[in-house]
């Protein structure tokens, strides 16, 4: 017997809708857009890109990055301030190795975004975390863990967060850069979501903040272009990219990711990103009012807000237990992501994550039915 040749992450039978799954749809996924850049960086001569990289990645591809990050954010980002990663998770990954020593103590939100709790796991950090809000980290309780402890870092994510879909306010910014610089920790503000708004404009990326020395903002182009690619960037003062550049892993195999950044510079040079941005907010903006309605009408015991950007719906159903839940959803062919999931705590249980990010308006009215039925049992 052959193990089945797969390609992708998270395969779901057809029959069944995993409303859980923070995955893009393949449909959303520009084929066309990444043929068409890979065809004009192919047809030129220069060979560079199949080289070992310059360890800050590709400085026509951090130009280009710079420009198109300019513009979105409102104030000047210099090219010599990005360096080019292979996402958001393997920067995570690389920071705590030049940064950290098992056993170090960082804190996160509650909740977080599991996956990154798993990374923190693998690094053997310890993992204190500080109570959330609608408009993000409750401040009072933060300044109380910094009396107590102190931690390495602080991993946030700022906008439209995952799971919860809130957002830091700018006031709230503005007061974690002053912590972070009379408690000499570093703000890892992890902003996947940044450029996803629909209905409100986030407030200013934590980018703006990196003459603290106490910030490092990280972007990814996989929920603006595809995960695939692997590609992503981080956004910080010289005094930290010293340490990042110089590290074994790019002395030995060069900047990451030269070939796809190469591509992915025609990409944004075209206005193909811009254009892929725009679409994207239009679908996925849509699909966040109709799932705010359907949920509304069939599922009225869950309390939620509307998130104003992002992939997520946090629903709490006070007195429930989400894990029994997701059996009984299960059962009916349709899956969620537990509260418990997202919490360092082992708390969040009456809370469970759903995401329009893989799902059209269809698809997903059928798995919001089928997540009824397990309420009306
Ligand atoms: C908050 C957050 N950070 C990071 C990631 C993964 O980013 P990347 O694909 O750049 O590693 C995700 C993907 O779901 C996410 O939700």
């Amino acid at each position: 017997m052959h193990t089945p040749l797969q390609t992708i992450q998270t395969v779901v039978p057809h029959d069944f809708i995993d409303l859980g799954t923070g995955d893009p749809q393949l449909e959303l996924l520009p084929l066309d857009l990444i043929r068409e850049a890979a065809a004009h960086r192919l047809g030129q001569p220069d060979r560079d890109f199949l080289q070992y990289g310059t360890e800050q990645g590709d400085g026509f591809f951090r130009a280009a990055l710079a420009q198109f990050l300019s513009a979105r954010c409102g104030f000047p980002v210099s090219h010599d301030d990005l360096f080019t990663t292979s996402g958001v998770s393997s920067a995570l990954s690389l920071i705590c190795t030049l940064f950290t020593k098992p056993g170090d103590l960082i804190l996160v939100e509650e909740p977080s975004y599991f996956l990154a709790l798993h990374l923190f796991a693998d690094h053997g950090l310890r993992v204190a975390s500080i109570r959330t809000d609608e408009s993000g980290l409750v401040m009072d309780d933060l300044i109380h863990a910094l009396k107590e402890s102190k931690p390495k870092f602080l991993y946030i994510v700022p906008t439209f967060q995952n799971p919860s879909g809130h957002t830091l306010s700018q006031e709230r910014r503005e007061q974690l850069v002053e912590l972070a610089k009379r408690h000499d920790f570093v703000i890892l503000a992890d902003e996947v979501y940044q450029f996803l708004s629909y209905t409100q404009s986030p407030p200013t990326s934590f980018s703006a903040y990196i003459d603290s020395e106490h910030v490092i903002s990280l972007g990814s182009f996989s929920k603006i272009l595809a995960p695939g690619l692997r590609l992503g960037w981080l956004h910080t003062h010289a005094s930290i990219m010293k340490t990042i550049i110089t590290c074994g892993v790019l002395d030995s195999g060069g900047g990451m990711n030269p070939f796809t950044s190469a591509i992915v510079r025609s990409l944004i040079e075209s206005g193909g990103l811009d254009g892929n941005i725009s679409s994207l907010i239009n679908v996925l903006g849509n699909r966040v009012q109709i799932t705010s309605e359907l949920l509304k009408k069939h599922i009225p015991q869950a309390k939620f807000t509307v998130p104003h950007g992002g992939y997520f719906f946090w629903l709490q159903v006070p007195g429930i237990d989400a894990k029994e839940l997701r059996k009984s959803a299960q059962s009916n062919k349709v899956d969620l992501r537990p509260g418990v999931l997202f919490s360092s705590q082992n708390q969040l249980t009456d809370h469970f994550r759903l995401s329009i990010s893989f799902y059209d308006v269809e698809r997903i009215e059928e798995g919001i039915l089928r997540l009824k039925q397990c309420f009306d049992k």
